[in-house]
Formats: C-alpha cells, structure tokens, sequence
C-alpha cells in the first residue's frame, strides 16, 4: 500500500471549525486522482490510535502539494486543528478508486453537501482538463451560508453553481434534491454526482434512479483499517452482503448501495 510523509505547509481555517490543510507531498500529488483520499496517522502515539480518511480536494504535481479539508468532528481533527506549519503526517494514499468521467460527452451535475465539496472540487478541476469537455452544473447545500464552506473554489470550476441553504442565508431555501429534481427534467443526457451525509445521497440516488439518470455516490463512512482488511467500513450492498467503502469505492454507481438497509443501520 503507498505509504508517505506528508508536511504541513499552511493550516488555513476557513470558517469556524474547518481548516484547509496544504500538504507536501510529491507522491501523493503525482498519483491522486478525482475522488481518491488519504488516511492520515495523527501524531506518533496511540491517541488516536486508528488513522483518519480525508479527501484529497486538489493536487498538484507541479509543486508536490495536496490539499484537504478538516471539518473538527472530534478527537482527532480537533487535533489537526492545533497543528503548525512543520508537522509530519505518516499517511497512506491515494487510496480508493475516484470518479470516472462520463466517456461520451454527457452533461454532469455535481451534488454537494456540506464537507462532501471537497472531492467534488478537485473532480470539477479535472473535468476542465478533458479533451472532451462536458458541461458542468453544480449544487451545493449546507445548513447556513457559513457552512457552504469553498464555495467559491467550487463555483469557479462549474459552468453553473447553485447554492441551497436550508435557512434560506444563501441561494435558494432548502435541500439540493429540491434543486436537483427539476434540473434532471432537461432534455439531456446527464450523468450525477454526489457526495454528502448518507441521507442525502440516498435521496439523491432516488430523484436519479426515478429520473433513469445514472449516478455515482461517494461514501464517508467511519474507518479502521482503510485498506480492505477489517471491513469496519462495511455498506449493505444492493447485491446482498457488504462492500467496503475503502477498497471497493469510496464511490459507488448509486444502485450497488442498498438504501433501505443503509437507513435501518
Ligand atoms: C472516504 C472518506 C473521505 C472523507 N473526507 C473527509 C473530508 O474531506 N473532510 C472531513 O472533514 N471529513 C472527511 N471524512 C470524515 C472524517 O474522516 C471524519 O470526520 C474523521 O475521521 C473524524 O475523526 P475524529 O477523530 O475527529 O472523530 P471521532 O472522535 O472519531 O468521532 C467524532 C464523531 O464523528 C463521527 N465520525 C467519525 N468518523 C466518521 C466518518 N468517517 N464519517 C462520518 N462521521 C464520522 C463519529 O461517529 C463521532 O460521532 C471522510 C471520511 C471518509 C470515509
Ligand atoms: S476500513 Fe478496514 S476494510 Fe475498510
């Protein structure tokens, strides 16, 4: 499994509670791809003991920097949330498989919630590089203005961008399937994606599955290992059984979830 050290070179809250980190790391920059993230060791000791995954929200291999986007939960960010320029991280990564691109051209409408931006932004930056490019429409809902965090690296990547707000703060009021249903009725083929709390994805997998839209989901579920072995990240596949979110995805064709047993978890 790629192993690295990772240096911080700037630590950047950006609201209340979330932090964008810039990373050196020349390994990780050269072979990340959209939708891949990496599992990072806080600190040398055993507290945490288990690693944390992070989406990787923009490489570049040009300066062997990677960034990443730390929303303080608990124990462990609330550590990275002291860091300073000069710490070390032993990190695993890139792991997982990413986005794929629709290969014929189709319209893609990013679905966003909340910290799930951060591997949408760096699929939204790599869409631009495509010979082929398809025509990028974003939404991206949160609670509050506050919580649209980066919306703007987010925006500057899309053809067109939506902001919801459930408090009506920002953009529209409400939640993003609220947006995202009407946009499915255009008379084009689309592809969507969509990462965000698990209750939004499943909605989301509904409006598209509704629509006959297909749609790839990436998942943040808790994780051990992060590399197949403990299966601590396990999903209840439509097929019967489990996949790991780890090493099977962390992104899914929306199907292969089942969503009645997610819920009932
Ligand atoms: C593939 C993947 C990508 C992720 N990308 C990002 C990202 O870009 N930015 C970001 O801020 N977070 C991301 N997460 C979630 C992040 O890993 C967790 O928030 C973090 O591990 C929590 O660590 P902690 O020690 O602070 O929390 P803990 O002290 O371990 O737990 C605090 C609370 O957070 C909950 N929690 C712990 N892990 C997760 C998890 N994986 N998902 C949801 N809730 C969790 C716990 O149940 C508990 O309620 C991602 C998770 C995965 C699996
Ligand atoms: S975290 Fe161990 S199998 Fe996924």
């Amino acid at each position: 499994m790629p192993r690295a050290t990772a240096i911080l070179r700037h630590r950047e809250e950006v609201v209340s509670g979330h932090y964008l980190l810039t990373l050196d790391c020349p390994e990780v920059a050269k072979a990340a791809q959209p939708g891949q993230f990496v599992h990072l060791r806080i600190g040398d000791g055993t507290d945490p003991l288990l690693r944390r995954p992070f989406s990787i929200l923009l490489a570049q291999p040009e300066t062997g920097e990677v960034q990443i986007l730390v929303r303080t939960v608990g124990r462990g960010t609330g550590i990275i949330a002291t860091h300073d320029e000069g710490v070390a991280y032993d990190l695993l990564g890139p792991l997982g498989n990413g986005w794929e691109a629709p290969a014929g051209g189709e319209d893609v409408v990013l679905v966003a919630g909340g910290i799930g931006v951060a591997p949408l932004i760096f699929f939204a930056d790599g869409l631009r590089l495509m010979e082929r490019q398809p025509y990028v429409r974003s939404i991206f809902g949160a609670a509050n203005q506050e919580a649209l965090v980066c919306w703007t690296e987010f925006a500057a990547r899309c053809d067109e961008f939506t902001a919801v707000t459930e408090d009506g703060s920002a953009g529209e009021t409400g939640l993003v399937t609220d947006v995202l249903a009407p946009e499915l009725e255009r008379d084009r083929p689309q592809h969507v994606y969509a990462c965000g709390p698990d209750g939004m994805l499943a909605a989301v997998a509904r409006i598209c599955r509704d629509a006959g839209v297909p749609c790839y989901v990436s998942m943040e579920q808790w994780m051990g290992c992060g590399v197949g072995a403990c299966l601590g990240c396990a999903v209840p596949a439509s097929a019967g059984g489990y996949v790991r979110v780890c090493a099977d995805g962390p992104v899914f064709d929306a199907t292969e979830i089942d969503w009645e047993r997610m819920k009932r978890r």
